[in-house]
């Protein structure tokens, strides 16, 4: 694609940090990983980091740190990345999916509750695309009913809710670090939290069980090997450095996107300011209006890649994905979840993307919306 839809900034300091490490005999388990997890637990205010090799495995670790298993529920929206609901289906446990508030597409606190039964253990709060969810009332709620509050703080590294990072609010939460998001390790996750004991659980899990200060090779429970690499946490080390400028910039360009697409009657935007929160921009993604059909769309979809723009339409509802649908969940209709899944275009969004490709981005998107 001419614009691509993400790409990552990697710097010269970046190489130099990575190609140091592959220097070294210690390119896993070594020092880098140690001076990753804290580089993460101070930015974001958590007593503990445990760093893994995936989003995914880190929201695995938390569903079974937790002691979440067969029988229980976990409160999920479906209007996210599947890997949040995968991660309770891994314990045999249930994802019970909660529909979203339109404004900032995170789950609706107002649902949450009715959603809860006497096997509910647990809330996945994701803060989806990097806007910060309802915290206050979600973990009253919680309270409430004595269920715990996982983060999915995938999309959200650095976005603030009342004044404090996002991550470490709930009983445990977790980062991705993918080459689209806002910092990347290429591939990996941190689990972060403010309780002893599910570090503990964590930290060993990641590790095949083993505590670590155990003897070699003696494994107190079963576990994984989630384990991300020195080379992995150097480029973290080295992109962290950089997060205020990262974020800035980024912030820039979602305000360049909404200036320049702020009169179309036919777009709703993303909101740029919430009170007490602030957003750490994943991607920028607008939505068609009411006029429209999923069929339109997906054909400006199409059209936009014709002429060389990427363009991305987050997310498929989970609950309507075939693994979903064949595996007998509960699936009561998510009304808002799916009308808006089927409305989204997500648009290029990348550090070092150029005016003029904003410019060229919402003329043919204005243009084609015109036509369609
Ligand atoms: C909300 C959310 N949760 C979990 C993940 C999983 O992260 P990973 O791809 O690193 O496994 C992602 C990844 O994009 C995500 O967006």
């Amino acid at each position: 694609m001419r614009i691509p839809l993400s790409a990552p900034e990697i710097t010269e300091q970046d190489i130099e940090a990575v190609t140091g490490v592959l220097r070294t005999s210690s390119l896993s388990l070594g020092p880098k990983l140690g001076e990753f997890e804290r580089a993460i637990s101070h930015y974001v205010g958590a007593a503990d980091a445990i760093a893994v090799n995936s989003g995914t495995s880190g929201l695995h670790l938390c569903i079974r740190a937790l002691g979440i298993s067969e029988g229980d529920e976990v409160l999920v929206p479906a209007f996210t990345f599947i890997a949040v609901a995968n991660a309770v289906r891994y314990e045999r446990a249930t994802p019970v999916f909660v529909d979203i508030e339109p404004r900032t597409l995170n789950l609706d606190p107002s649902l949450v509750e009715q959603a809860i039964t006497s096997r509910t253990r647990a809330i996945v709060v994701v803060h989806t695309f990097g806007c910060p969810a309802e915290l206050t009332s979600i973990l009253q709620i919680a309270r409430r009913h004595g269920l715990f509050v996982i983060e999915d703080a995938c999309e959200a590294i650095g976005a603030e809710y009342e004044g404090r990072k996002v991550g470490a609010l709930g009983d445990v939460g977790v980062f991705a670090f993918y080459p689209n998001k806002q910092i990347t390790t290429g591939e990996g996750g941190v689990v972060v939290t403010n309780n002893s004991e599910i570090a503990l659980k964590v930290r060993k899990l990641r590790n095949q069980g083993r505590d670590d200060s155990a003897e070699w090779f003696q494994h107190t429970e079963l576990g994984y090997n989630y384990r991300i690499s020195d080379i992995n946490c150097a480029l973290g080390i080295e992109q962290l450095k950089r997060i205020d400028s990262i974020l800035d910039k980024r912030e820039a360009i979602a305000r360049a996107y909404s200036r320049t697409l702020d009169a179309d009657p036919d777009l709703v935007l993303p909101p740029t300011a919430l009170l007490h929160r602030k957003i750490s921009w994943f991607v920028y993604v607008v939505r068609l209006s009411d006029r429209f059909e999923e069929v339109q769309r997906d054909w400006i979809f199409h059209e936009m890649k014709l002429r060389g723009i990427a363009v991305g339409r987050y997310f498929a509802p989970i609950h309507l994905q075939p693994v979903y649908r064949l595996s007998g969940e509960r699936k009561a209709g998510l009304p808002v979840t799916e009308l808006h899944a089927s409305r989204t275009l997500v648009l290029p969004f990348f550090n070092r993307i150029r005016e003029e490709e904003i410019d060229e981005v919402c003329q043919t998107l204005v243009e084609l919306i015109r036509s369609a």
